[in-house]
Formats: structure tokens, C-alpha cells, sequence
């Protein structure tokens, strides 16, 4: 399966495609970049079935709609999408934002999903599930290793839990009896949102240091998560009110200096800028010979101690492995010893090599 990411003002898209047959689905596309990506589907001649909106936006225009028209494909949410849709008349009196509520409201869905259901694209599966918390009809989705969480799950957070529809005991649900049981060696998770640089890691790994995961009780999460989120503001945004779904910043991950970067996304910074990085490619010599980047320094884990002189400080370190589990624990070791922007690239070179990344031998 390729995957591809697209980053718009912190909201993230995702476009999947089953390389075998050109079938595809996109997530969470943004209103704005819709032309762009109408133009990179077509001039690849992907066959999208399926717009997913991983639930009710309300901090930015859904594109969902306008792909429909574009590409004849359907537009699927949640089931609770009915329900959600008469709070979010509400939500956009409050907050000034009755313009994105008002627009998306009036995308029409073509198939609603339940827990459990499955569809497919081209040989590949996605499989649903139902994650309310931050909005009634939030809704998670896995295709292969990669688990798409809209706002329900995010890097160091979970979406907000005060906007209409949102509940931070069907939130503590979701967590533990929804995701939790998602995570295995190697589900990939990726959200909806990216405010601090964190567009993806491990499940597990993201499970284990979460801060949202710690309360063991509801009562717990309740209170921990009442404090958490700044209160809602308006934001004047050229001449549109917009609300943020996350809290920014903040992380214990951002200020350790370590981020988490998809294949895809290193391979375009590198495009467009590989003289303010360094690859650090921590595999075993002879693991190189199945193919590395092609900027990549070969320091193996063994001894990467011994050779810390080679790294400088003062460029972004990406530490590359072929699954993504050395160099989870280089880039911890870089960030405790001064390292100040460690990228440790989430799915190694397995993935990269899946998503057809150019590679040298
Ligand atoms: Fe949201």
C-alpha cells in the first residue's frame, strides 16, 4: 500500500492506494487542497471509491464534498453523524464559526459505518471503529498497519472534549477498549491533526507515554483532562474564525526534541532542503545492501556512543533503522545527550521502501 500525507496549517490528510490495482481512499481532505490533489490523483490514475471524514469538523472546511463531485467517489462517516449534525448548529452560534458548520453540515454522506464494518478499495481492506470522545461520531479506521484516528487518539493528546458531542467518559472508553487493543508490534498510528511535528508513530509506543492513558479510573481521566485544553478562543484567521481541535505545544516529546516523521514526509523535506539535515541510517552494514537513502551516514546502534563526534548539533537529525524500533532508541539516546530536533522516522526503511521512496544500492 502507498501512503501519502498532506499537511495543511496542522490538519492532516491521507491518501491511500492499493499500488496492485490504483484503487484508493482519501482522509480528512481540507477544502483548500482539494484541486491539488484532484490533479495528483488523475495524473496518477488512482480510482478513488471512498472520502472518509473521520468525523464533524469544525476547525476547518472538509474537502469530502468536493472530491465527490470531482472524482464520483463516496463520502462515508460515521454513524452518529446525524446526531452530531444537530449540535454543531449550536456550536457555530457560540464560537462565530457558522460558516464551516454550515458548509460541512451540508456534505452529503453516502454510507454511514458502524463499529466493526468493513469496506474495500482495489485487494485492500479498511476496517472501522466507533471513537467517540471528541465528537459523537468520531470514527477510527485501519488499512494494513496503519490506524487512522481522526482526533480521537493524537501525538501527546487526544482531540478536545468540550466542544458538542464531546465526552470525556466515552473518550476514557475509547482509549482503553477501542484503541488499546489496536496496538500491536506494528500498528502505525496516524491522526488527524499534527500541531508540534508529530505526524506519526507506533501505536504502542504512543499508548505507553500518552499522558491521557495514565489515569487508570474515568473519575481520574475526568479530572485530569478538565484542566488540559486552553479554554476555546477565536482566532481571526483572515477574515475566517477558526477553533484548534488540540492543544499546541506542550508535549514532553517536543521539548526532549524528539519527532516523529513518516517516510514520505522525510523524503520531501530532503527535496527540498538536505543540507540542513543529516540521515543517520543505524543498521548493520550489511542491512544497507537491500538499499539506504541516498543521504544517509551509516553509524550503526553498536556505535553510535563511540562516534557521537560525526553528529552534528546544529543540523535536524533523522535516524532511519529498518523497522522503526533502533531508531526509536537512538533518537531517545541523541535527545538526552543535547540533541535539540531528533526526526526518528516511524516505520523505517521497511516502510519507505513500501511507500516506492527512492532508495540507493
Ligand atoms: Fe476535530
Amino acid at each position: 500500500m502507498l501512503l501519502k500525507s498532506f499537511n495543511d496549517e496542522g490538519n492532516l490528510a491521507y491518501l491511500l492506494v492499493d499500488t496492485k490495482t490504483g484503487h484508493a481512499i482519501l482522509v480528512d481532505p481540507v477544502k483548500e487542497r482539494v484541486d491539488d490533489l484532484v490533479k495528483l490523483i488523475k495524473k496518477n490514475n488512482y480510482k478513488v471509491d471512498y472520502v472518509i471524514d473521520s468525523h464533524s469538523h469544525a476547525d476547518h472546511f472538509s474537502g469530502a464534498g468536493l472530491i465527490r463531485d470531482a472524482l464520483g467517489c463516496k463520502v462515508v462517516m460515521g454513524r452518529a453523524t446525524v446526531e452530531q449534525r444537530k449540535f454543531d448548529t449550536d456550536l457555530g452560534k457560540k464560537f462565530g464559526i457558522e460558516d464551516i458548520l454550515s458548509f460541512n453540515v451540508k456534505i452529503q454522506v453516502d454510507k454511514y459505518v458502524r463499529h466493526g464494518e468493513t469496506l474495500t478499495y482495489g485487494e485492500k481492506t479498511v476496517t472501522f471503529y466507533e471513537t467517540p470522545g471528541h465528537t459523537l461520531n468520531s470514527i477510527s479506521f485501519l488499512s494494513d498497519r496503519y490506524l487512522f484516528t481522526g482526533d480521537s487518539l493524537m501525538i501527546g493528546q487526544t482531540g478536545r472534549l468540550d466542544l458538542p458531542g464531546g465526552s470525556p467518559s466515552d473518550m476514557f472508553k475509547t482509549l482503553h477498549s477501542v484503541l488499546k487493543p489496536l496496538a500491536d508490534e506494528s500498528v502505525i498510528l496516524c491522526p488527524a491533526h499534527d500541531y508540534d511535528h508529530n505526524a506519526s508513530r507506533l501505536l504502542k509506543d504512543e499508548i505507553a507515554e500518552n499522558e491521557f492513558y495514565k489515569p487508570q479510573t474515568e473519575a481520574e481521566f475526568v479530572e485530569f483532562t478538565s484542566g488540559f485544553f486552553p479554554p476555546l478562543k477565536l482566532d481571526d484567521m483572515g477574515g475566517v474564525s477558526r477553533i484548534q481541535c488540540g492543544a499546541s505545544g506542550g508535549q514532553e516529546k517536543l521539548e526532549q526534541g524528539i519527532f516523529n516523521i513518516l517516510p514520505a514526509e522525510l523524503e520531501a523535506k530532503l527535496k527540498t532542503d538536505d543540507s540542513s539535515w543529516m540521515v543517520i541510517d543505524v543498521r548493520e552494514p550489511y542491512e544497507l545492501l537491500s538499499g539506504k537513502i541516498t543521504q544517509a551516514v551509516n553509524i550503526p546502534l553498536s556505535e553510535i556512543e563511540g562516534r557521537l563526534t560525526e553528529i552534528p548539533k546544529n543540523k535536524r537529525i533523522a535516524v532511519v533503522c529498518q523497522s522503526g524500533g533502533r531508531s526509536s532508541r537512538v533518537s531517545n539516546y541523541l535527545a538526552q545527550n543535547g540533541w535539540t530536533t531528533v526526526y526518528n522516522m516511524t516505520g523505517g526503511m521497511m516502510m519507505w521502501q513500501m511507500n516506492y521512496l527512492p532508495i540507493q544500492k
